[in-house]
């Protein structure tokens, strides 16, 4: 195992009817003057967001609002609510939605405190003080209510990329499972596809003596496999969507990928189906990732076929370990079209002639020395082959 530093300052509060005290915790991490947050209007229908009103209201707390955040947030709306925030003197962001509404507010958040274009911490430089955040979380997908992280998509160019910093780890995440109730199926089924990618960018690894990671990654996958069926079958179903919902955040907010090398290539890879073709982000890792095991299933053998038989329950081949390796990335194949997900880049609607272009920003992209990925380093003509994998 690797030397490494955790730290994971997030105050989680997890449960049924939680959403009404979003009020007390903005006023107990310093907020009294809020930008509210809020996505495409499923906040609005489902009357979550006058609930999480009169509970500022309740507590004496000034918001505004600033709704209209599109899935693959854009950088338009960024700029309009670094304007609004300093306008208003906002002192603190809250986040009503999923993934893209916390990484807006993600990105607002730094950018109103920074003299600068809010892009320079998309293209590297770390977020180091930003406005107070806080999460009502909607959808259990990408984990930014517990991570460090914000992805947005630059709309001159359409690049997605991503930001960092220790200061844009949410102050507090409300979790109420009953809240992702209203997802449609196709949605829940993408997030449980990011939540298990963002386990497997970790498991796959070349740092030796991970034990104890290695099991919590192996669990939690295994929680998905139980519950996702389960969810799917019966959206109602409480229990499953509360045991999705936690694991969104362990699966993402680094505890199970401390002490050792991490990948990411899968992410890179399905970033430009996402910011080219606008597909939700969970539907593009369910066509990458099997592709991207496939490719790389020769560097680490073993490693894959560790995780076909502990976790997709394959009776390992000590004979033929590969024979084994492949029955794991098959079973997760079907996992996935078991929930509804695609297969390929025409259910995704990618297109094959936009494969070189894809591969060259995979690798020179978002500061890129020409390699992506932590396992197995690609380049340029190996995320090629991976997108034509997909076809
Ligand atoms: O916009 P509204 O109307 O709210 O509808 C959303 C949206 O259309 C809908 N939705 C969310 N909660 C709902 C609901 N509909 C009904 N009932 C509910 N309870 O679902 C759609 C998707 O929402 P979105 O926020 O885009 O989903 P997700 O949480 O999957 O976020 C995806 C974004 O996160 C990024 C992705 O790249 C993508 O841009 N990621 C962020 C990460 C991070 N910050 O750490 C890591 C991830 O790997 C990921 O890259
Ligand atoms: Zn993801």
């Amino acid at each position: 195992m690797d030397n490494f530093t955790f730290y994971s300052p997030t105050y989680f509060v997890f449960g049924r009817g939680e959403e009404n005290h979003t009020g007390k915790y903005v006023k107990r991490f310093g907020g009294s003057k809020v930008l509210i947050h809020y996505g495409g209007g499923s906040v609005v229908r489902s009357g979550l967001l006058d609930r999480v009103k009169a509970s500022l209201e309740q507590e004496n707390i000034s918001y505004v609002e600033l709704g209209g955040v599109r899935p693959n947030p854009r950088s338009g709306l960024v700029y309009q609510g670094i304007e609004l925030c300093r306008k208003e003197n906002v002192d603190f962001i809250l986040a009503v939605g999923g993934g893209s509404t916390i990484d807006s507010s993600k990105a607002i958040a730094a950018g109103t405190v920074y003299d600068g274009d809010f892009w320079d911490f998309y293209q590297g430089k770390p977020v180091e003080t930003a406005l107070p955040v806080g999460t009502v979380l909607t959808i259990a997908a990408a984990g930014s209510e517990g991570s460090p992280d914000s992805v947005i998509t630059l709309e001159d160019g359409m690049l997605k990329r991503g930001a960092t910093g220790e200061g844009l780890r949410p102050r507090f995440s409300i979790l109420n499972p009953e809240l992702t109730q209203t997802l449609p199926p196709f949605q829940t089924a993408a997030g449980i596809t990011d939540i298990m990618a963002h386990l497997f960018e970790r498991y796959f690894t070349n740092t030796q003596e991970v034990e104890t990671t290695d099991r919590v990654i192996e669990g939690l996958l295994m929680a998905m496999i139980h519950e996702g069926p389960r969810v799917i079958a019966d959206p109602d179903n409480y229990e499953a969507r509360a045991n999705i919902m936690w694991a969104g955040m362990i699966a993402h907010n680094n505890c199970c990928g401390v002490g050792r090398e991490q990948d990411w290539a899968s992410h890179g890879i399905e970033h430009e189906l996402s910011a080219l073709y606008d597909c939700a982000h969970g539907a593009g890792l369910a066509v990458v990732f099997p592709a991207w095991m496939t490719y790389t299933m020769p560097h680490n053998v073993m490693r894959f076929a560790q995780v076909a038989s502990r976790v997709w329950g394959c009776q390992m081949d000590f004979a033929c370990p590969e024979r084994t390796a492949r029955e794991g990335i098959e079973a997760f194949k079907k996992f996935l079209k078991g929930i509804g997900m695609p297969g390929n880049f025409k259910e995704l609607g990618a297109r094959e002639e936009d494969i070189p272009a894809m591969a060259h920003s995979v690798c020179y992209g978002n500061g890129g020395n020409g390699t992506v990925g932590g396992f197995v380093k690609l380049k340029e003509e190996d995320v090629a082959a991976i997108y034509r994998l997909m076809l």
